[in-house]
């Protein structure tokens, strides 16, 4: 069946921003759902429609999904909190997603899950992303031809992963690091976005499942390094031990954002690291670091900042 018209939830994030371009240069049209179109009028001026949603129940989802080929969710969150609950917004917002497919007549679901997700997994996070893909394989397999995806972590200009330890390292002093020797193999978000497009245009994916990685497995004190040497910077990075970094994830778990937490922290027991690199299934070859990275790290800052502000914001000072 040929794709043509694609409603990405969680389309105004990060993978998002990138998949919409990629799907729209592919010619497909995409419609971004959202909880804040008011946040996302710059989606609009790149021909994409951006259309609202609230409650995420199967009747909404129903109605808002009718007319369309696929669906892609991208929905997820780091941390239970203000954000969201794991439970919610992976497991129920994913089964009612996958249902209202099948009531809707929509053909195609690619579901983003992680790398690790397990309903028997070391944190909340890797349980619930686990739990997720089990909601949605009963839902949906028999009329709606699903495709999951499992990234490791995700690189980009204007990710959140390297430029966070790009905004840590520029703080006074050595940086204490938490789980230093926790491996990942970081995968570009062009290839992710390119990984969705390819599965979406064949109907040999359906029912598989892709592991998504990089071509280089880094642990986070190499990240951190890698990093340091991209902005210039010559930093001293204190690797913590397993007692210190359960400590840092408890302080820092009750800062508003928790930019580290102890559930991040039991994410991070399992290597994020392909067993079968679903990008060479797909015929893409994994990019490196190094053709992505160097110009970028620097340049996120103000777009971060200004999300951030963004979001801080009321919406009647926006202009909602
Ligand atoms: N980035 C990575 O390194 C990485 C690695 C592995 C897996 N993943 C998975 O890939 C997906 C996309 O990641 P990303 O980095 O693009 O995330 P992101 O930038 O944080 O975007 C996530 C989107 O989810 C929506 N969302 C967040 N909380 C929600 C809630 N409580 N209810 C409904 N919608 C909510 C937001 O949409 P609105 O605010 O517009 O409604 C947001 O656009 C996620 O499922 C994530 O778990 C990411």
């Amino acid at each position: 069946m040929k794709i043509e018209t694609v409603c990405i939830l969680g389309g105004s994030g990060f993978v998002g921003g990138h998949l919409v371009n990629r799907l729209g240069a592919a010619g497909m049209r995409c419609s971004v759902a959202t909880r804040y179109p008011h946040r996302h009028r710059e989606l609009q001026l790149g021909g994409v429609r951006v259309v609202p949603v609230s409650s995420f129940d199967r009747y909404e989802l129903t109605r808002l999904f009718e007319g369309y080929d696929a669906v892609v969710n991208l929905i997820g969150i780091l941390n239970n909190g203000f954000g969201g609950h794991f439970e919610t917004v992976h497991v129920g917002i994913a089964a009612a997603v996958a249902e209202s497919c099948k009531a809707a007549g929509v053909k195609r679901l690619l579901h983003m899950s992680a790398l690790n997700a397990d309903p028997d997994g070391p944190s909340e996070y890797l349980r619930s992303k686990g739990r997720a893909e089990e909601a949605v394989w009963r839902a949906a397999t028999r009329d709606v031809g699903v495709t999951m995806f499992r990234p490791s972590v995700i690189f980009g200009p204007d990710d959140s992963f390297f430029n966070r330890f790009a905004s840590l390292l520029r703080l006074p002093g050595p940086l204490p690091l938490a789980c230093p020797e926790a491996r990942f193999a970081p995968v570009y978000v062009g290839d992710v976005a390119e990984a969705f497009l390819r599965s979406a245009r064949s109907s040999h994916t359906i029912g598989e499942v892709y592991e998504l990685c990089g071509p280089q497995v880094m642990t986070l004190r190499e990240v951190v390094a890698y990093t340091a040497e991209r902005l210039g910077m010559r930093k001293k990075i204190i690797g913590l031990g397993a007692g210190l970094s359960r400590l840092q994830a408890r302080v820092l778990g009750w800062l508003p954002g928790k930019p580290f937490s102890m559930d991040n922290f039991l994410s991070l027991q399992k290597p994020s690291v392909c067993e079968i690199n679903g990008l060479l299934r797909l015929d893409i070859t994994p990019t490196p670091l190094d053709a992505v990275m160097s110009p970028e790290l620097s340049g996120r800052r103000m777009r971060a900042r200004y999300t951030w502000y963004r979001k801080l914001l009321p919406g009647d000072f926006l202009g909602k």
